[in-house]
C-alpha cells in the first residue's frame, strides 16, 4: 500500500466515526492556543498541539479530531542511514477530548486494522501490549481476540512504564503535562508462523520478547488512555521530581500511528526507503548524480553509496519542512538541529556522491512531490526552502575547506588515536562542523573524537549563553502565574476592544505582584481586566502604553503581555500604593483586597499607538515590495513595529544593490502616495484564507480561525498588492503612512537580510534633522545648501594642496647638512656602507628619497623608519654592489622590523615590514648594523 493511500484510508476512516480532521501542528511546538511549549525542541508527537484541549482550557472544534502531524525526532540521528530510522516522519492519530476512551478506542483500532474494506490484516499476525496493571485494556482486546479462537493471552502482553506509559516511564520521571497508560499495536512481518507458545495456551511476556521475535513484532500503532496531570519540578541534574498525578478534568485518547514505518510493514518491504514516501526522493538523488557528478550509480549497487543516498533522502526531507515552518539554520536550537542535518547532508553529497557544485536544493522537487499535496506549506514556501539550502550548502563548502585544513593539523598533532574535544568543540564554534561532521571526517583517518571533552567545552559555552539569556527573560518561560482565577474557578479570557477603541471603562479581574530577588513586592506590578483596549505585543508589533485610571489613581500600563487569553497589563502607580516590600504573598492579598473587582478607565496613548500602526502597515508594504523586487524566496524571517522605527528580516542571500533599496523605497510610496484602503476579514477559515492568497508568516501559529489584512484592491476574490494573515492594528488608509524611507540594509544572519526604516512622524523628524545639519554644515564652510558639495571639493583641494607642501619642506629639513650630505648615520661594513634614517613622512616619499641615495652609491645598503599616524613602516634598499657583497633588503628589513615587533620582508634589492612598537623603533635600527654585518661575513 502507498503511503499517501494509507495516510488517506486512516483519515477517512475516523472521519467515518465522526472525527473532524485537524491540520498538523507545526514543527515548532507550539499548541493550539499559540503558545510555544518550551519544554520541547520539535513536535514529536501528534499530541503537542493537544495539549490544552486535554487539559479542559481551550475548547476543540470537535471532541473528536483526526490528523496527520508532521514529527521531528533528532534523539538518534547517527543511526539514521540504516534502513529503519528516521529524523522527520508522520504520525496519524485519532484523539477523542473527554468523548469515547478505553473501549471505544481499541474497537476503533481493531475494526480499521481487521475490517476487510479497510486495512484487511489477519487478526492471527496482531499482537498487544498493555500497561502491567491495566486489567481494562486488556479485557477489551480479548473481546476481539476469543470469538475468532485466539487465545488472548497468547496475543495480549502486560508490560511496564517504560514502552507502555506515555511519555515513556512517565508514570515514575516525568516529564510533566498529559499522561497515561498506553497499549501498543504489533503487527508480524515474517512470513514463517510466529514462534511457538512459550507457556501453555501462549506466550509469557519474555517469550514475546524475545530476540528473535522481538525483531519481527513491528510495532505499528499507539493509543494513550490519557487520564493524569503529571506535575514535578525539574531537577539541577536534569530530569524531574515527581510532585503529584491528579486526574485530568476529563479522560481522553491520543493515538499514533507512524505512517512510513506501516506502509513498509504492510508492504512486505525491507526498508522504509522502499516505499513511496521515499523513492521519487531516492530517483531523483540519482538522476542528479548522473548529471552533476558524472556517476552512472545508482541505488541499491553498492552499500557507502546507498547510506549516503538514505542520509541525504531522510534530512533533505527534514530540512524542507523545518525551514517551510519557519526555521532557519543557525547555531543555536532547534536552527541548530537544522544546521547538522543540512550540513551532514551536504558532506555525504560532496565525499560519497561526488557532487562538487551545490546540490541539495535540487532535491527539494522530490520532496515537493511527494508530500507537496498533503502539506501545502512544500509547495508555497518551495523557493524559500530552495534559497535557504543553497545559502547554507555555500557557506559550509566554503567553511569545509578551511576547517578540514584546521582537522588534518590537529590529527597530525594528536596523541594516540583520539582527537581532543576541545579542537572538535572549535571546529564548531569557529568553522561551523557539527560535531558528527567532524567524527565522520576522523573516522575516515581513522581516529574517534573525545567526546567528554568535547560536551565538557560545549557545556561551558552553554552555561555562557544562558546566562546572557536569563537577563532578558523577565515574563518568559513555561508556568508563568500569571492566571487569573475568579470565583468560579475558570481564568477570564480578556475581551479585547483595540481593534476599533482606544478607550474603555473595564473591570479588574485579577492583580499580581512582581518581586525582587529576595521575594520582596516592587512598586510595579501586573493587573488583569475583564476587557481592555490595550494591545498586548505580538506578531512584532510592540504592546501599546497608556494608563488605567482607578478613582484617582492613575496607574502608567508600561507594557502589557498576552497569557493564555489573558491580557497581562504591567502598571507602575503615580503614587505607592503601599505594598512595595511586602512579602509576595502579602502583597499579593494587599492587591487583590485593595483592586478586585474595581471599575476602572483604560486609556491607551493613542499618539504612540498611531505611530506604531502606520510602521505596521508600512511592513506590509515594505514585505509586497520586497518580494516584488528581489522574488518570492523573501519571506518574512522576523519583525519588529515600534512606534520609532519598524526592522523586517527577510530570508534573501545577498546584500541589496542601492537601486533595489530605492526601488523597494519607490514601489511602497506610490502605494502611500495613491492613498489605498486598507480592508480587514475577521474570522475567515484559515482554508479560505489560504484560497485568497493571503501570505501566512514564517514560523507562525494560526488558529483555524484568522484574520486577513489586505491593502489595495478591496475584493477579496482579485489579487491585491497585499495580503497577509495579520493579528496586527493597522490604518485605514495607506495615506495615513506618510513619507516612508529606508534608512539600513544589512546582515541579520546567514541567509538573512535586515532592513531598518521609519514613516510618518518618524521620517519627517529625519528630514528635519538632515536639512538642519545640512545648513549647519553649509554654514561652517561659507556656503549654501546647494553649492555645498562644490564648497567641500574646493576645501578638500586646498586641503591635498597644504599636504604637498608640508610633506616637500619636512623633506628638506630631512634632508639636512651632515658628512653625507643627508644628514643620516653612515656605517662602513666591510666593503659595504649601512645607512640608518627616521622619516616622519608618507613612506612612498620616504622610499623615493632612499632610491636616490642608492642610486648615487651602488655599494649602500639604506634602512628608514617612516613614521605616520602612529605608525612605523620600515623601508630597506641595497645598492647592486651591496647585493653582490651578500646584503638582502628583504632579510635586513624583517629582521629590524622583528626588534620593533612587527614582520614583512621582500627581495634583496627592495622590501618593506611593518612595526608595532614605536618606542623601539632606534633600537630596531639600531640592530641592522649587527644583521648586515652577519650577512657580509656570511
Ligand atoms: N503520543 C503517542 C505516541 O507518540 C501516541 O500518539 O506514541
Amino acid at each position: 500500500m502507498k503511503v499517501r493511500e494509507l495516510r488517506q484510508k486512516y483519515l477517512d476512516f475516523f472521519i467515518s466515526k465522526g472525527h473532524s480532521l485537524y491540520p498538523s501542528g507545526s514543527l515548532i511546538p507550539y499548541d493550539v492556543t499559540g503558545r510555544l511549549d518550551e519544554s520541547l525542541l520539535f513536535n514529536g508527537a501528534g499530541m503537542v498541539q493537544f495539549k490544552p484541549f486535554f487539559r479542559g482550557i481551550a475548547e476543540p472544534p470537535n471532541r473528536r479530531l483526526t490528523n496527520a502531524q508532521k514529527v521531528v525526532r533528532t534523539g538518534d540521528i547517527e543511526s539514521v542511514g540504516n534502513h529503519s530510522h528516521l529524523t522527520f516522519f508522520e504520525m496519524l492519530g485519532n484523539f477523542s477530548f473527554g468523548d469515547y476512551f478505553k473501549q471505544e478506542a481499541i474497537a476503533f483500532s481493531w475494526e480499521f486494522l481487521t475490517a476487510p474494506q479497510w486495512l484487511n490484516l489477519d487478526p492471527r499476525r496482531l499482537a498487544f501490549t498493555v500497561f502491567e496493571e491495566d486489567d481494562e485494556a486488556f479485557e477489551h482486546w480479548s473481546a476481539h481476540l476469543a470469538p475468532l479462537g485466539i487465545e488472548p493471552t497468547s496475543r495480549i502482553f502486560r508490560l511496564g512504564e517504560e514502552t507502555n506509559y506515555w511519555p515513556a516511564g512517565a508514570f515514575s520521571s516525568g516529564p510533566p503535562g498529559p499522561c497515561g497508560p498506553n497499549s501498543e499495536m504489533f503487527y508480524w512481518t515474517s512470513n514463517d508462523v510466529p514462534p511457538p507458545p512459550t507457556v501453555a495456551g501462549g506466550y509469557d511476556r519474555d517469550g514475546f520478547l524475545r530476540d528473535d521475535a522481538a525483531k519481527l513484532w513491528l510495532e505499528i500503532w499507539n493509543d494513550v488512555f490519557i487520564q493524569y496531570e503529571w506535575q514535578g519540578e525539574p531537577l539541577e541534574e536534569g530530569g524531574y521530581r515527581k510532585t503529584g498525578m491528579p486526574s485530568l478534568p476529563f479522560q481522553s485518547v491520543d493515538t499514533g500511528m507512524g505512517l512510513e514505518r506501516t506502509a513498509t510493514a504492510l508492504g512486505g518491504y525491507r526498508s522504509v526507503y522502499d516505499t513511496d514516501a521515499f523513492s521519487g526522493i531516492i530517483k531523483l538523488i540519482d538522476r542528479l548524480s548522473a548529471e552533476f557528478a558524472s556517476s552512472t550509480a545508482t541505488y541499491g549497487q553498492d552499500t557507502a553509496r546507498d547510506t549516503a543516498v538514505r542520509i541525504i533522502a531522510d534530512h533533505i526531507r527534514t530540512a524542507s519542512f523545518c525551514i517551510a515552518d519557519g526555521i532557519l539554520p543557525s547555531n543555536t536550537g532547534r536552527g541548530y538541529v537544522l544546521r547538522r542535518l543540512i550540513r551532514r547532508a551536504v558532506l555525504k553529497g560532496q565525499r560519497v556522491l561526488g557532487f562538487e557544485d551545490l546540490f541539495l536544493y535540487r532535491v527539494v522537487d522530490g520532496v515537493v512531490e511527494s508530500l507537496g499535496d498533503h502539506y501545502h506549506e512544500l509547495v508555497d514556501r518551495r523557493s524559500v526552502i530552495a534559497e535557504t539550502l543553497k545559502n547554507e550548502e555555500a557557506l559550509f563548502r566554503r567553511t569545509l575547506d578551511q576547517g578540514s585544513e584546521i582537522l588534518l593539523q590537529a590529527l597530525a598533532r594528536r596523541k594516540g588515536e583520539v582527537l581532543d574535544g576541545e579542537v572538535a568543540f572549535m571546529l564548531y564554534d569557529t568553522y561551523g562542523f557539527p560535531l558528527e561532521v567532524t567524527q565522520e571526517l576522523c573516522e575516515e583517518a581513522g581516529v574517534t573524537v573525545d567526546l567528554a571533552g568535547y560536551k565538557a567545552a560545549l557545556a561551558e559555552a552553554q552555561e555562557r549563553s544562558r546566562g546572557a539569556d536569563q537577563r532578558e527573560s523577565v515574563y518568559g518561560g513555561v508556568g508563568v502565574a500569571f492566571v487569573f482565577i475568579t470565583d468560579d474557578g475558570k481564568a477570564t479570557p480578556t475581551e479585547f476592544l483595540g481593534y476599533s477603541e482606544t478607550e474603555t471603562d473595564a473591570v479588574i479581574v485579577g492583580a499580581l505582584p512582581q518581586a525582587d530577588e529576595n521575594g520582596k513586592a516592587v512598586a510595579e506590578f501586573a493587573v488583569a481586566l475583564n476587557q481592555t483596549p490595550f494591545y498586548a505585543e505580538s506578531g512584532g508589533q510592540v504592546a501599546d502604553t497608556g494608563v488605567l485610571i482607578v478613582e484617582d489613581t492613575r496607574f502608567n500600563v508600561v507594557d502589557v503581555t498576552k497569557h493564555d487569553g489573558v491580557w497581562v497589563h504591567v502598571v507602575v502607580p503615580d503614587v505607592p500604593l503601599g505594598h512595595e516590600g511586602m512579602p509576595v504573598d502579602q502583597a499579593q492579598v494587599f492587591l487583590l483586597e485593595r483592586l478586585m473587582k474595581r471599575k476602572t478607565r483604560a486609556v491607551v496613548d493613542t499618539n504612540r499607538r498611531t505611530d506604531v500602526i502606520r510602521n505596521h502597515t508600512a511592513t506590509h508594504l515594505l514585505h509586497a515590495a520586497l518580494r516584488d523586487t528581489l522574488g518570492t524566496h523573501v519571506t518574512q524571517a522576523g519583525s519588529l513595529v515600534a512606534p520609532d522605527h519598524l526592522r523586517f528580516d527577510f530570508t534573501h542571500g545577498k546584500a541589496m544593490s542601492a537601486e533595489e533599496i530605492s526601488r523597494v523605497e519607490g514601489i511602497v510610496n506610490e502605494h502611500v502616495l495613491s492613498a489605498e484602503g486598507v480592508t480587514i476579514y475577521s474570522d475567515v477559515p484559515l482554508d479560505e484564507a489560504r484560497a485568497m492568497g493571503a501570505m501566512a508568516l514564517f514560523g507562525e501559529k494560526y488558529a483555524d480561525r484568522v484574520r486577513v489584512v489586505q491593502v489595495g484592491d478591496m475584493s477579496p476574490d482579485r489579487p491585491s498588492f497585499s495580503r497577509e494573515l495579520c493579528g496586527g492594528i493597522h490604518v485605514r488608509n495607506t495615506g495615513q503612512i506618510g513619507l516612508f524611507k529606508i534608512l539600513h540594509e544589512s546582515s541579520a544572519a546567514s541567509g538573512v537580510r535586515r532592513v531598518t526604516a521609519i514613516t510618518g512622524r518618524g521620517s519627517h523628524r529625519w528630514a528635519n534633522e538632515l536639512h538642519g545639519n545640512l545648513h549647519e554644515v553649509a554654514e561652517i564652510v561659507k556656503s549654501t545648501p546647494k553649492d555645498l558639495r562644490q564648497a567641500v571639493e574646493r576645501l578638500l583641494d586646498q586641503v591635498r594642496e597644504e599636504r604637498k607642501r608640508r610633506e616637500q619642506a619636512e623633506l628638506k629639513a630631512a634632508r639636512g647638512g651632515g658628512s653625507n650630505g643627508s644628514g643620516h648615520p653612515i656605517v662602513e661594513i666591510g666593503p659595504v656602507s649601512l645607512m640608518t634614517a627616521k622619516f616622519e613622512i608618507d613612506p612612498k616619499l620616504a622610499a623615493q628619497e632612499v632610491d636616490d641615495a642608492v642610486a648615487q652609491r651602488p655599494n649602500l645598503v639604506v634602512v628608514a623608519a617612516c613614521i605616520l599616524d602612529g605608525k612605523v613602516t620600515f623601508v630597506a634598499k641595497a645598492g647592486p654592489k651591496a647585493v653582490e657583497s651578500g646584503a638582502h633588503a628583504g632579510n635586513l628589513v624583517r629582521e629590524v622590523a622583528k626588534a620593533a615587533g612587527g614582520g614583512g620582508g621582500g627581495g634583496p634589492t627592495y622590501a618593506t615590514a611593518g612595526g608595532r612598537d614605536l618606542a623601539k623603533v632606534d633600537e630596531a635600527l639600531e640592530s641592522a648594523v649587527q644583521v648586515l654585518r652577519a650577512a657580509v661575513d656570511g
